[in-house]
């Protein structure tokens, strides 16, 4: 093979690539839903909250992280997930008004755990995220019955 044709080829095989690997990541951007997004932005609050809540010297991370939680919450909350096909009327309604009860339970807990470290009160900071890890297990268990395995999500 020619110079020229192997540089060509190897141009080809390195534009292919690339046009592969842009489309799958561009695939995944499009895959995720609004309400998706929003759900990753309480994942990672719950993580960066770990190691800091109950930290008198970080005090002012913890109260912007939960300040993200909260915004992450709301937004969510504006957002119905895909109802099963079989739900209808008051069934619907019922199974939406109940997701949205789900996410102002997130962001009321997220609330009280902004008081309590404006309080200094740690331990109820605490029992703050557990509770809301209860909230979205139980939430979870009704809105994305997929998720059997909830490893890895905070
Ligand atoms: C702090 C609490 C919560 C956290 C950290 C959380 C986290 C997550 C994560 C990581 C996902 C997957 C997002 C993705 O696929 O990229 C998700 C999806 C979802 N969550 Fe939550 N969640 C919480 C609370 C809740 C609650 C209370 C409900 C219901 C009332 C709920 C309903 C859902 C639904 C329906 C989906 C699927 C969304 C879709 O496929 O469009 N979550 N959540």
């Amino acid at each position: 093979m020619k110079l020229a044709t192997k540089l060509t080829t190897l141009a080809l095989i390195l534009l292919m690539s690339w046009g592969m690997l842009s489309t799958s990541a561009d695939a995944v951007t499009l895959e995720e839903t609004p309400l998706e997004k929003a759900m990753d932005k309480l994942k990672d609050g719950m993580k960066s909250l770990k190691g800091v809540l109950g930290d008198a010297t970080k005090t002012d991370k913890a109260m912007s992280i939960l300040q993200s939680m909260e915004v992450a919450a709301m937004d969510s909350y504006r957002f119905t997930p895909d109802a099963p096909a079989e739900l209808k009327g008051n069934d619907l309604r019922a199974y939406n008004t109940g997701f949205r009860k789900g996410m102002l339970a997130i962001a009321m807990t997220v609330v009280d755990m902004e008081l309590a470290v404006l309080d200094g009160r740690n331990a109820d900071a605490k029992k703050g995220y557990q509770q809301l890890s209860r909230v979205k297990k139980g939430g979870h268990k009704k809105y994305k019955p997929e998720d059997e395995d909830e490893h890895g999500e905070h």
